[in-house]
């Protein structure tokens, strides 16, 4: 992690919507880093997402991820995806201004079938279809606000998705 130009790409959107799979090929794509702040929020912590939720609690876990955020923004050079909810915290989203934001929309039939049981993904508890279509419902406007570039995700590939947005970030002025 290092650099100071920040992110060449930070990508958001709802769980399902494929970040991490796809922000590893983009990375891979621009021969650079990847970093995702779950992954580092559970390095610093030296505990699962899931645990920080059920042990310390969400707002324990959205301080973490908003700091983690903030030095991943300044420090990383490659590719950065964020937790779902990381763009619910104003001053992230703030700093995610001016950023090459790329937006991985997905609807609720894809973003169930990627989530699975959401085992692991403490906010899917209960009903995982309804929990999506909240999120997806609540969370949907956010995304688009914050995004440079939008990308569709339902019913395509990885790979055809990480293409497509290494095509958009160079299109960019
Ligand atoms: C969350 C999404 C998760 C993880 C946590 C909370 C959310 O990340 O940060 O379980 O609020 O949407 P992914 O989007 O990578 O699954």
């Amino acid at each position: 992690m290092t650099g100071a130009g920040g992110p060449r790409a930070v990508l958001i959107g709802t769980m399902g919507a494929g970040k991490t799979t796809v922000g590893r090929l983009v990375a891979e794509r621009l021969g650079v880093g990847f970093a995702d702040s779950d992954q580092l929020v559970e390095e610093q912590r030296g505990k699962s997402v899931q645990d920080i939720f059920v042990e310390d609690g969400e707002d324990a876990f959205r301080a973490l991820e908003r700091a983690t955020v903030a030095r991943a923004l300044e420090q990383h050079d490659g590719v950065l995806s964020l937790g779902g909810g990381a763009v619910l915290d104003p001053g992230t989203r703030a700093l995610l201004a001016g950023r090459p934001v790329v937006f991985l929309r997905v609807g609720l039939a894809d973003a169930v079938k990627r989530v699975g049981l959401g085992t692991g993904r403490p906010l899917l508890l209960g009903n995982v279809r309804a929990r999506v279509k909240q999120l997806l419902d609540e969370r949907t406007p956010v995304y688009e606000g914050l995004a440079r570039v939008t990308v569709e995700t339902d019913g395509r590939e990885p790979s055809e998705i990480a293409a497509e947005i290494v095509t958009a970030l160079e299109e960019q002025p």
